[in-house]
Formats: C-alpha cells, sequence, structure tokens
C-alpha cells in the first residue's frame, strides 16, 4: 500500500535513510528540513524538497496543505549537552516544533503521525535490562525529558484532532551519513578515526552499554510504522515501540568490533568519564516483532562495513 508521506528532518541522517525506504515501498515522497545539520544532498532523488523551520509558519503551511497521508517526524535538535546548555533552544525545535508540525496534521486531517523518540533517554537509568516499553520513564537530561513531552503532545493532539501517532524509541542508531561530529555517532566517531589511523578515546573505563541498531533497520521500522494496526490503549506507552537489537554493547567491546570489521588494530586512550552518561542502556524489542513485524536484520559487523565504505566513498 503506498500513499504520502512527509518526512522531517529528511535531509538528515536517519531522516534520509526513512525518505529512501518510503520511496523504494512506491509512496509519494517529500522531505521538509531547515538543513542547520542536514544536507540538501542527502535528499535521495524522487524525493520532493521543502526548507522550512519546524517552529515557522512555512512548515505548518507545508503540513496543513500538503494532505499527506502520513508525517514521519525526525527533525529536532539532537545533541544532550545543547539540551543541557540551552533548555529554551532544545524545547523551543523539539517541543515548540513538534507542536506546530502536529497542528498542521490536524488542519489536514493527516492519517498518521510517526514520531521520532528515544529508548535511549526516556526511561532515564532504567532497573531493568532489556528494558520493555511499559518501564517508568524519568529523563535525565532536558533533550530526555523533550523527548518524553513529544510523546505526550503526539498522544494528546492526536486524540482531540483525530489522527493516529506512534513514536519509535530508537536505542542508538549507526550507519552511513551519520555525522561523526554528531554527539550520538560513538560508531561513526570510531570509524572515521580508525580509517585516518588515529587513536579512540574512550570515556570512563569502557564497560558502559549500549544498544546499536543500524539506519537501514530503523527506516524499515518507520516504513512498517505507517500502515501497521497499533493499539491505542490508555497509557503513553501504548503505541510506542523500542527500536533496537536487544543486545548490549560495551564501548571496549565496541571499539574491538571496529577493529575487526576494518580489520585494523584500534589504539585507545581512555579519558574521565563524563558526568549525568548512563552506565547501561539496552531495550526489549518484542513489542515491535510482535506488533509491527519488525525485526533488526543487518549484524554488526556487516552495518560497520556499510559505514566504513560510506566514509571511504565520502573521501574520494
Ligand atoms: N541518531 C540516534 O542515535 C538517535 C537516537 C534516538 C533518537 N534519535 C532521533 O532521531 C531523529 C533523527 O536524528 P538523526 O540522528 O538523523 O540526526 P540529524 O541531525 O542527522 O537529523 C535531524 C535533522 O533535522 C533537521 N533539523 C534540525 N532542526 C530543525 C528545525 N528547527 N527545522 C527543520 N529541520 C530541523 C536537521 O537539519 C537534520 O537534517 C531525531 O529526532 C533524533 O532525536 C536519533
Amino acid at each position: 500500500m503506498g500513499g504520502s508521506v512527509l518526512v522531517t528532518g529528511g535531509a538528515g541522517f536517519i531522516g534520509s535513510h526513512i525518505a529512501e525506504a518510503y520511496l523504494a515501498a512506491g509512496w509519494s515522497v517529500a522531505c521538509l528540513d531547515d538543513l542547520s545539520r542536514g544536507k540538501e544532498s542527502q535528499v535521495p532523488p524522487g524525493a520532493a524538497f521543502i526548507r522550512a523551520d519546524v517552529r515557522d509558519a512555512d512548515a505548518f503551511s507545508a503540513v496543513a496543505d500538503g494532505k499527506y497521508d502520513v508525517i514521519v517526524h525526525q527533525a529536532a535538535q539532537i545533541d544532550v549537552r545543547v539540551s543541557v546548555d540551552e533548555p529554551a533552544l532544545d524545547a523551543s525545535i523539539n517541543l515548540v516544533g513538534f507542536a506546530n508540525i502536529l497542528s498542521g496534521a490536524a488542519a489536514a486531517g493527516t492519517r498518521r503521525v510517526i514520531f521520532a523518540s528515544s529508548g535511549g533517554v526516556v526511561y532515564g537509568d532504567p532497573e531493568v535490562l532489556p528494558t520493555p516499553e511499559p518501564t517508568a520513564t524519568l529523563p535525565i537530561s532536558p533533550y530526555g525529558v523533550s523527548k518524553l513531552a513529544g510523546e505526550h503532545y503526539l498522544r494528546v493532539l492526536g486524540t482531540l484532532h483525530g489522527f493516529e501517532g506512534v513514536a519509535l524509541r530508537y536505542a542508538n542508531v549507526y550507519g552511513p551519513r551519520q555525522d561523526p561530529a554528531s554527539e550520538a555517532g560513538v560508531v561513526s566517531i570510531f570509524v572515521s578515526r580508525l580509517l585516518a589511523g588515529k587513536p579512540l578515546t574512550v570515556f570512563g573505563d569502557g564497560t558502559q552499554t549500549r544498544d546499536y541498531v543500524f539506519v537501514g533497520d530503523v527506516a524499515r521500522a518507520n516504513l512498517l510504522a505507517g500502515t501497521a494496526n497499533v493499539a491505542r490503549g490508555d497509557r503513553l506507552d501504548c503505541p510506542a515501540f523500542n527500536i533496537a537489537t536487544g543486545r548490549e554493547t560495551s564501548v571496549n567491546d565496541l571499539a574491538a568490533h571496529v577493529g575487526r570489521a576494518l580489520d585494523r588494530t584500534p589504539e585507545i586512550t581512555y579519558a574521565a568519564a563524563r558526568p549525568g552518561e548512563l552506565y547501561r542502556s539496552c531495550l526489549d524489542i518484542s513489542k515491535a516483532k510482535a506488533d509491527l513485524g519488525w525485526e533488526p536484520e543487518v549484524p554488526f559487523d556487516q552495518g560497520m562495513q556499510a559505514l566504513a565504505a560510506w566514509f571511504e566513498g565520502a573521501r574520494h
């Protein structure tokens, strides 16, 4: 089943892969982005491009007039440290901007809005690992608060205006087009530094863990979420899905994996642990498997080789 979809943040890392996935499935695709971090060259051929800031009247009109079947909202301020230093900026993009897009969806009679939430931040420091969706949420950064509050806006405005909301709580996403300067991109940072013959910096003792999911798998989850039957329910987590692998990988293991995948021996330097960092993070994906028919397909080594090939291509 095709239709029309608007991907906000569609010139960015994850959004551009989502746009590709919808195009490949026969949908008509438009990408909206202010190019603050994204690049117009990353908007896939075949997708329309609208340059707008999600907070502006232009973005509201694009959504309200576009009459899209589905809005996939990826545009965001994505840096936890920026959210700590400038919480008002984070809230203006991630909350005011999202509320503006949702108002456009309400005006247009959009069928469904899919929201990029974050399983790495909405639960805070969870007691249960892998963490399932009904776990209590208690973010520890303003970015986490804005992602959790975004889910609340989605639920409330969807109920009031009749569109369906689906929140995808991503783990640590990696793959081609991830900016190594980006805060979330430790895999990207490690691969780019190893290819450049530079040492890898590990903060703390490297035993902290994350759940790394390949961007192509995340894009497929967004495509499935466009049409899957999703129960509404009376809890925030009812239309929320962890998009992850369910596997924990320590930063030390990540460095070793990157070395094996690239056939190089990483030199590791250890630096002081960063305050406020979660110690362990890993998400339970049973619900996405059962309800979306989704599970990750790309093994870690294969995903890292795809990332390395992209870096090599981008350098030549
Ligand atoms: N990368 C991860 O590991 C990860 C994990 C959890 C959640 N997420 C979420 O996934 C989404 C996509 O993240 P990404 O990693 O692709 O980051 P990204 O920075 O590559 O993509 C975000 C895009 O949004 C655009 N944007 C930013 N502010 C905007 C504004 N005011 N108006 C219009 N466009 C704007 C940027 O130009 C960029 O193209 C974000 O919502 C992020 O919070 C990412």
